[in-house]
């Protein structure tokens, strides 16, 4: 430091003439008069060394001063030597206590002199060039994704290399250092900025420390020392995401890298791989990255003649869908399945009308609260119908109609009491042999009674007789029941018998009625909780049967 503010010193008082020679040293230039020049730089460089070298001896060095600086004693008066022959006392003074200057402080001091260099000037002597910056970025952790506010939040770990022509050096005269490390905001940094950012600040989304520099003087290009910035940085951006598939969704976001500043003539990006390094990556147990990769675009904006450099960066993720299989889907269709069966078990007492009814509205508001938690996951969009929402409006539809018919059924059940017999046509409908194989044969006294008012022909049954007449032997049997039609011929007529006719008859309607009632709950539960499985079924292999993610992203 001390040989610059001496120099700077008689560079200020030589200054008033020009025309002298330039010196130039990082990117600054230095006029200094003819008659100074060439000894100044000699004394400059003799002076380095022995304040390096050898610190021991402080009137050696004050002979050694005076030596050197015997040919300009005319141009400069004794008190101006004296002066400076006290500071450099003074600065030996400090050495010997202990403050020793060392390469590597001498470098950096050096370096980032002010008078020599400027930070805020882009890094190429031949400022009509761009300078290169590689860009290359690591995924360390998807910390968030919003569905909801449209956002994700990543922690990247960020590399940027350039190379700065101002800023070389020759390790040789610097105890051959090749490398050295600064604090970022001392040297030229490119202002490179994630465009869609929902943070504007820098300071709260990257955290920039320092710089590593190393020497381009070994290197054939002589393009400068080489600057590496790297720093770890949490994004949040905006990304539109897409649900329409949820829980099977793919989102893909795109990081939008660029400077905010310098167009393509200043600043030129490229990404050092096409791929962004995965390999530190925390596992998220929410989401997998599928890809990210870089693609470098040169887009031009309105403002400007001049494009700028952009990357986009993007990001494909996909949902891990078992957490909402077995959270919501699982549970609704029970729910569902349990709720359905409830509507169509046979009825035995009139009270159950309004359980029915109660056990729909319980129901639907189990479904709606679930629906809840779907939906504060979503984006609200009134572009498409996520597939969730579709399968929680069918499940709820399953209940409304459930509700509906289970009513019905109990209309018809209610018809018993009415003393009609059901018709012909009805009773044939659900009295064949399709029916009772596959879903419910009549009670065997419905088919005594309809024997004896001889709606139906007696040999069909024959097998389905009465436990009674089955432990009988058949002849014996046979006897029994044709006394029993005789006796119901014979008593026809009588005003007893007719009275017992028309108990019979009653019982009959009741039998049939609640015959039908239990045929169709039958028929209804099958198909409700068929229809259910197949829904829930539907769901949970949705992405093996439909391929919505496109299976070419895995290559
Ligand atoms: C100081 O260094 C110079 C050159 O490096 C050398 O010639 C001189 O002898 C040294 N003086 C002492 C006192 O070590
Ligand atoms: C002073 O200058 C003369 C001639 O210009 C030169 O011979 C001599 O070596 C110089 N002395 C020093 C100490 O540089
Ligand atoms: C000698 O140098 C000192 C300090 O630079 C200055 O103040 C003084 O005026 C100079 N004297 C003469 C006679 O030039
Ligand atoms: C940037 O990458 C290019 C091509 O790989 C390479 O030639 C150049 O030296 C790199 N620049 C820096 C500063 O690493
Ligand atoms: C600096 O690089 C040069 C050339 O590659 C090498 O000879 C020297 O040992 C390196 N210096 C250090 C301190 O590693
Ligand atoms: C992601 O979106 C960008 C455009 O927004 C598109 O170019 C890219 O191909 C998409 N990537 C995938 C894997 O879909």
């Amino acid at each position: 430091m001390l040989p610059y503010i001496i120099l700077s010193i008689l560079v200020r008082l030589a200054g008033a003439q020009s025309g002298g020679k330039v010196l130039e040293k990082y990117g600054k230039q230095v006029q200094l008069s003819p008659p100074t020049t060439s000894s100044y730089q000699e004394w400059f460089d003799s002076n380095r060394v022995h304040s390096t070298r050898n610190n021991t001896n402080i009137e050696d060095f004050k002979t050694q001063l005076r030596r050197s600086l015997e040919n300009t004693t005319a141009a400069y008066n004794s008190t101006f030597m004296q002066q400076l022959v006290e500071e450099r006392q003074r600065y030996l003074e400090k050495l010997n206590e202990g403050q020793f200057i060392n390469d590597q402080r001498r470098l950096v001091e050096e370096l980032l002199d002010p008078n020599f260099y400027e930070k805020t000037v882009h890094p190429r002597k031949d400022y009509t060039q761009p300078t290169r910056i590689n860009l290359s970025m690591s995924l360390y952790q998807i910390l968030d994704v919003d569905e909801h506010m449209q956002s994700i939040e990543v922690n990247v770990w960020m590399v940027q290399h350039w190379y700065d022509e101002f800023l070389d050096w020759n390790p040789v005269d610097y105890g051959m250092i090749n490398r050295t490390i600064v604090p970022y905001n001392q040297i030229w940094i490119p202002d490179t900025y994630l465009y869609n950012s929902e943070e504007l600040e820098q300071k709260k989304t990257e955290s920039l420390m320092n710089a590593q520099l190393e020497t381009g003087h070994w290197s054939q290009k002589k393009n400068g020392a080489k600057v590496q910035l790297m720093f770890p940085a949490i994004y949040k951006l905006s990304c539109r995401m897409d649900v329409r598939w949820f829980p099977y969704d793919r989102q893909n976001c795109t990081f939008i890298i660029s400077s905010w500043t310098h167009d393509k003539q200043t600043i030129d990006y490229w990404p050092l791989s096409s791929q962004v390094n995965l390999g530190n990556m925390a596992r998220n147990d929410e989401w997998e990255v599928i890809s990210f990769e870089f693609v470098r675009v040169e887009e031009s904006f309105k403002c400007c003649a001049a494009p700028w450099v952009m990357l986009y960066a993007h990001l494909v993720i996909r949902r891990k869908p078992l957490y909402y299989m077995i959270n919501l889907v699982i549970p609704t269709s029970i729910i569902t399945i349990v709720a359905v069966t409830g509507f169509f078990t046979p009825t035995s007492s009139s009270s159950e009308r309004d359980e029915k009814l109660y056990l729909g509205i319980n129901t639907l508001l189990t479904m709606s609260v679930m629906m809840l938690m779907v939906c504060n996951q979503m984006p609200s969009t009134s572009t498409y119908v996520p597939l969730m929402s579709w399968y929680y409006i069918g499940i709820i539809m399953v209940i409304v109609v459930g509700t509906f018919l289970a009513t019905g059924v109990l209309a018809i059940h209610g018809q018993k009491h009415y003393n009609k017999p059901i018709s012909d046509r009805v009773r044939k409908l659900v009295y064949n042999p399709v029916v009772e194989f596959f879903i419910l044969s009549p009670p065997t006294s419905l088919i005594d009674l309809w024997t004896e008012f001889g709606v139906i022909s007696e040999q069909r049954h024959s097998t389905h007789l009465d436990p009674l007449l089955v432990q009988m032997d058949p002849v014996t049997a046979a006897k029994m029941k044709a006394l029993r039609k005789n006796q119901y011929r014979m008593s026809m007529d009588t005003s007893q018998a007719r009275s017992v006719k028309k108990q019979k008859m009653q019982r009959r309607c009741s039998l049939e009625w609640e015959f039908l009632a239990n045929v169709l709950d039958r028929i209804l539960l099958t198909v409700f909780c068929g229809f259910t499985f197949a829904v829930f079924v539907i769901l949970v292999g949705f992405d093996s049967f439909f391929t919505v993610h496109t299976k070419s992203a895995h290559k």
